[in-house]
């Protein structure tokens, strides 16, 4: 079989993530709990953390959302980010007057989301929050709130795993780890 050749490091445990997961779908469920909101996917990282709530939404009897997702991609593909995104899969629903959170897999330099925000808030929800699983601190270039956040990473670790990929591969580790090229 192949196999990637560099060492990783456990950082978070699928079953923290559960639990995690699982605080978070109580916030949501309690304040959207009036309303029908949208979840918005951040494409690729994302899918598994969708997957993942909205089944744990669904089993707390909150089950009024929609599913959507965005594709947003940095422009150069090297592990760095750019501070120029752009849309690789547009939405294929109207936001305009709805309640929308976008559910994120990180924030690093913090470009991505900052970027999407724009483009959405464009397009006239009626609120739009975000929900990201990992925020790293170490490198944020901008300012970007988050309304509910899994966990913080300090330092400037590299991550995958949970949908987090490195260049390309590594999305299915049901962990976190941190990876040492
Ligand atoms: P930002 O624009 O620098 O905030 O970067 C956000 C995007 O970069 C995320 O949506 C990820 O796709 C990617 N990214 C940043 N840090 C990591 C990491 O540690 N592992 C995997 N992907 C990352
Ligand atoms: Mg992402």
């Amino acid at each position: 079989m192949y196999t990637v050749n560099v060492s990783s490091q456990l950082l978070i445990s699928n079953n923290q993530i559960q639990k995690k997961i699982k605080e978070l779908a109580s916030q949501i469920s309690r304040d959207y709990q009036t309303k029908l909101p949208i979840l918005l996917g951040v494409l690729n990282g994302s899918y598994m953390l969708m997957a993942d709530l909205s089944r744990v939404l669904w089993r707390k009897g909150f089950r009024t959302f929609t599913i959507e997702f965005v594709g947003v991609s940095s422009y150069d593909k090297s592990k760095t980010s750019s501070r120029n995104p752009i849309i690789t899969k547009d939405l294929s629903i109207d936001i305009a007057g709805k309640d929308v959170l976008i559910i994120e897999d990180i924030v690093d330099t913090g470009w991505t989301l900052k970027f999407l925000k724009k483009y959405l808030t464009n397009k006239k929800p009626r609120s739009l929050k975000t929900l990201v699983l990992l925020s790293k601190t170490g490198k944020r270039e901008t300012k970007v709130s988050i309304d509910y956040l899994g966990f913080k990473i300090e330092g400037n670790k590299w991550v995958e795993g949970y949908g987090l990929d490195t260049k390309y591969t590594g999305r299915g580790n049901p962990d976190i780890v941190e990876v040492h090229p």
